[in-house]
């Protein structure tokens, strides 16, 4: 079925192509079935949120080496924390970062839930980082989607419904996309197709292993997707 086909083309991009990032395992250790710390998980994607990769990379370093696990970081005082966290801006993601740290801590015996349902459950978690910890650190087929992922979306089905209407149907896409199979690394690997190839303005479509099936490159349109509604 297309849908299938289309992850394992992506799926074999990945593993040619995937970004080394600090808070990844690496290509090999990746071929041996082995996971990423979900603490490891946690903290970049709390990281992320509003911040780029670039910015992100120096401060999750400094953290994991300062609080190498989450009880670590769980008895950390609250001013060192606010001090390290200092520079990354959005100060409540650092304040909702120690309360997620002691809940797992103190309620969860220092042990990530291992569910999307167990993640909602803790503070400072919503449903986008659930999904995200979910797949990346459990392989769940948890459906994962930003920004990236929309724009990924729309152009791959030439979807002209402007943001932020675009919303459900994008993320329905997104969804029957998602594979049983590996779909912690699928979900990094639309995350990294949206930052490197499908990017928001002059697309590296040449490059893309989604062209043969990209609506909007057939149509010539990828560079205008997705719409946006006037505000
Ligand atoms: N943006 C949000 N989560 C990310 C991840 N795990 N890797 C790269 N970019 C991201």
């Amino acid at each position: 079925m297309r849908e299938t086909a289309r992850a394992t083309d992506l799926l074999d991009w990945y593993d040619r192509h995937a970004r080394d990032l600090p808070w990844r395992v690496g290509p090999r250790a990746r071929a041996a079935g082995m996971r990423p710390d979900p603490y490891r998980v946690w903290l970049s994607e709390i990281m992320l949120q509003q911040t780029t990769v670039p910015a992100v990379k120096p401060y999750f370093e400094a953290f994991t080496a300062r609080w190498p696990t989450v009880s670590d970081l769980a008895a950390a005082a609250d001013a060192d924390v606010m001090a390290a966290w200092a520079g990354l801006g959005y100060y409540a993601r650092a304040r909702n970062l120690l309360k997620c740290a002691r809940a797992v801590a103190e309620e969860h015996g220092g042990v990530f839930p291992d569910s999307y349902e167990g993640l909602l459950g803790l503070p400072g978690i919503g449903p986008y980082t659930a999904g995200a910890i979910a797949a990346i650190a459990f392989d769940l087929p948890a459906t994962v989607v930003d920004g990236n992922v929309e724009r990924v979306m729309a152009r791959l089905h030439d979807e002209h419904t402007p943001l932020p209407q675009a919303k459900p149907v994008l993320t329905d896409m997104a969804a029957a996309l998602t594979p049983q199979q590996r779909p912690g690394d699928y979900a990094q690997a639309v995350m990294d197709l949206g930052a490197t190839i499908c990017s928001p303005r002059n697309p590296a479509c040449g490059l893309c292993p989604w062209r043969p099936s990209c609506a909007a490159w057939e149509a010539g349109t990828a560079a205008e997707l997705p719409k946006k509604a006037p505000k």
